[in-house]
């Protein structure tokens, strides 16, 4: 670590500015791994993909990789994906079903609570690894979950994942809530999206209303050209979320955007998309509304689908929204390597074509293929490259700085939409990881 040797790590973060290295050191992003991934609650799924007993996918914690399970006695295992021999990765495959997790290496077998349950010569160990719980699958030290979404953290220690969350648990209410029975289910695959550059920047981009109409330009304009079909038509989807990054400053302006503790943040919606909160002139959404309506009464209906929030972000893993099902993972590999999972969600008791939104608007703003994704990743390398460089020394922050305003709930809401107040927060939870114990 080049820097950090000559500047104290708490001065790396200014109130309106955060030094360059923060983003290009590579020895300021092992210590990110080890005081933030290595501390934090991180998202890692939901319990729909582990549905049955040994129901399994595998993922990573920072640099550790983890399989996540169902045992047999149904409970919600996080393991660690090396083997207690000689370290191989006992499970290499994305997801499945097994009985038991069998090391390709030397074959030592584990059953899905993690347990060594057999091996192909047990005798001549010394000593007897059978039966000795320290020759399982080491647990990850916490595992819980908040209405069905799989978080764990590698410290034994640290605030509970209520507590952790705190008023950002009102998000995953909302992404749960419009669903009607509350069910909800990963479905359609994931996009994986990798970048070179460092993971904060895909956070930092996420509530950022200034960038849209800047960034997305040329599919705004694409978007601009063509008429939005008059019938409900897949195209609809995107072509309605193109022109919307075009909204004027105004719309974005007076958006709110919050932030809360350990980085946590959300913003509000700026769909002007009459389907979102009513629109009950389209049937299949009228039919969606009723069965919300027929579940929880007609007032209630109208609030779970009046909540207006877009993306939020739950430092330092994940950034999600309710509308249209979407969720993110960022993985860091590198300091300016970075991939993205995304996820879309089924309501498997709504209408169909409810989950033909979803991929609708999932390949606009996940896909690979999108119009408008590409325009970001290129945008978060450029930055990535400028950043690299050592001078200016500073990167500067303070869009609102000094205008925040505390709410009832706990968040500070930020004086415009366009408040850097997130990534300022963003910054505080950082320096509250790195120099926690210092
Ligand atoms: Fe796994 Fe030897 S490394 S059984
Ligand atoms: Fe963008």
């Amino acid at each position: 670590m080049h820097l950090s040797a000559s500047r104290r790590i708490a001065d790396l973060v200014q109130p309106d500015r955060v030094h360059h290295s923060v983003y290009s050191d590579p020895g300021l992003f092992e210590l990110e791994l080890d005081r933030i991934f290595g501390r934090a609650w991180l998202l890692l799924g939901h319990e729909s993909q582990i549905r049955g007993a040994g129901d399994y996918f595998t993922t990573r914690m920072g640099r550790e990789p983890v399989i996540t399970c169902r045992d047999e006695a149904g409970s919600v295992r996080v393991l660690s994906n090396r083997c207690p021999h000689r370290g191989a990765m006992v499970c290499h495959e994305a997801s499945g079903t097994a009985k038991r997790f069998v090391c390709p290496y030397h074959g030592w077998a584990f059953s899905t609570d993690g347990a060594l349950r057999s091996l192909p010569v047990p005798e001549g160990y010394t000593p007897d690894v059978r039966g000795q719980t320290q020759f399982g699958l080491t647990p990850v030290a916490r595992v819980d979950l908040y209405r069905g979404f799989i978080f764990a953290s590698l410290a034994p220690q640290g605030p509970t994942l209520r507590e952790f969350l705190g008023p950002i648990a009102s998000s995953f209410d909302d992404l749960v809530d419009r669903a009607p029975g509350g069910e909800l289910e990963v479905a359609g695959g994931v996009f994986k999206h990798a970048y070179n550059g460092n993971w904060k920047l895909v956070l930092e981009n996420h509530l950022d209303g200034v960038h849209p109409a800047i960034v997305h330009q040329s599919s705004v304009q694409a978007a601009k050209d063509l008429p939005v079909p008059e019938a409900d038509e897949y195209s609809t989807i995107a072509l309605k979320q193109m022109r919307q990054n075009a909204a004027p400053k105004e719309v974005w302006e007076a958006l709110g955007v919050w932030a809360g503790d350990w980085g946590h943040g959300y913003m509000g919606d700026y769909h002007d998309d009459s389907r979102l909160v009513s629109g009950l002139d389209n049937p299949i959404f009228a039919d969606y509304h009723n069965l919300l309506q027929g579940e929880h009464g007609e007032a209630r209906a109208r609030q779970i689908l009046g909540v207006g929030r877009f993306n939020s972000i739950v430092y330092p893993n994940v950034s999600f929204m309710g509308q249209f099902r979407q969720l993110r993972i960022v993985h860091p590999l590198a300091v300016d390597r970075t991939v993205v999972y995304t996820y879309s969600f089924r309501m498997p008791k709504a209408p169909p074509q409810m989950f033909r939104d979803t991929i609708a608007f999932s390949n606009v703003v996940n896909g690979t293929g999108s119009w408008v994704l590409t325009d970001d990743l290129e945008v978060y390398e450029r930055a990535q490259r400028g950043l690299t460089a050592r001078q200016p020394e500073w990167v500067y922050v303070g869009r609102g700085f000094g205008g925040d305003t505390p709410q009832p709930d706990g968040t500070r809401r930020g004086a415009t939409g366009t408040s850097e107040i997130f990534i300022r927060n963003q910054f505080a939870a950082w320096l509250r990881y790195m120099t926690a114990g210092a």
